[in-house]
């Protein structure tokens, strides 16, 4: 029988999915014999699919679209960060409760860190109230930002993720994006699905300046559609979100090796 450990990510569509590249790549550098397939699970079957995967002997999962919720409702034991953004993308057993983790967020911060990008007492900005906001925001409030703003298309979104993360140490306001901001922030973070969906994004006329920062959570080979907006607004220093996709799945390898791999690869090694 063979004695590599197994782990996948599910989700639906999977194909498209970089972390079996991340994960071999972090497996090979530390030296440890394991499969990581992707996995595509339907909505409808995913408490059944993911018992028996977990009784095939895979031993840890990644979770992503459009099963983060339902992983959040299977787990026995949640992180406080998967609690507080509502879902899960990392699933493991241990005897025979399933526990959960999220970290998208702090693979965000760690990319941002390992970018020198400091968020104590700054501005940040977040396009967009879908899921990949909620997932970064309890992470973003631990940086200590003077303030965090969120702008969606629909503002009732934006307002009810404003009222989960407020408190009465910081600092979370809504803007509606046809108006200018009053204030000059030092990080712009799209998490709108805007570029995947091939659609525009409405934004504050003001929104961009030289000082501010972009980062977009979604990536590609080249230049992402809001990057490219935002360049030709004139920001200066723009990012997608592939260090955040490597840095969360080097923190799901943690979690369920014990090891932490060096992030020394970059977009080149998996597009
Ligand atoms: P995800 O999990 O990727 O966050 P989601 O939960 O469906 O996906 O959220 C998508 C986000 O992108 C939402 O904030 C959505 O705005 P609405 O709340 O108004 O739907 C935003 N979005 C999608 N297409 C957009 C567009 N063309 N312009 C602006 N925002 C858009």
């Amino acid at each position: 029988m063979s004695s590599k450990r197994k782990f996948a990510v599910i989700g639906n569509p999977i194909d498209h999915s970089l972390s079996p590249k991340i994960h071999k790549l972090f497996a090979k550098e530390l030296g440890q014999d394991i499969t990581y397939e992707a996995i595509k699970v339907e909505k409808e079957v995913f408490e059944s699919r993911v018992n028996r995967l977990f009784e095939e002997g895979y031993e840890g999962l990644n979770v992503t679209l459009p099963l983060k919720e339902l992983a959040f409702d299977y787990a026995d034991t949640l992180s406080e960060d998967s609690k507080a953004c509502g879902s899960v993308n990392t699933l493991w057993k241990d005897g025979s409760k399933v526990f959960a983790d999220t970290t998208d967020g702090r693979g965000l911060v760690r990319d941002l860190t390992e970018k020198g990008i400091d968020l104590k007492d700054k501005e940040i900005i977040i396009l967009g109230a879908g899921g990949s906001a909620r997932a970064i925001i309890a992470s973003l409030l631990r940086q200590d930002p003077a303030r965090i703003t969120i702008g969606n298309r629909t503002r009732s979104k934006a307002e009810a993720l404003a009222n989960q993360f407020s408190s009465p140490t910081n600092q979370i306001k809504v803007v509606d994006l046809s108006q200018d901001l009053n204030f000059v922030p030092d990080l712009i973070v799209n998490s709108t699905s805007a570029g995947v969906l091939k659609e525009n994004v409405e934004f504050p006329k003001n929104l961009f300046s030289k000082q501010a920062q972009v980062y977009d959570l979604s990536y590609s080979e080249f230049h992402t559609p809001f990057m490219e907006l935002a360049m030709q607004s004139g920001a200066e220093i723009c990012y997608d979100g592939i260090g955040m996709l490597i840095h969360q799945a080097a923190l799901s390898f943690e979690i369920w090796t014990g090891q932490t791999p060096s992030i020394n690869f970059d977009k080149k090694d998996l597009l």
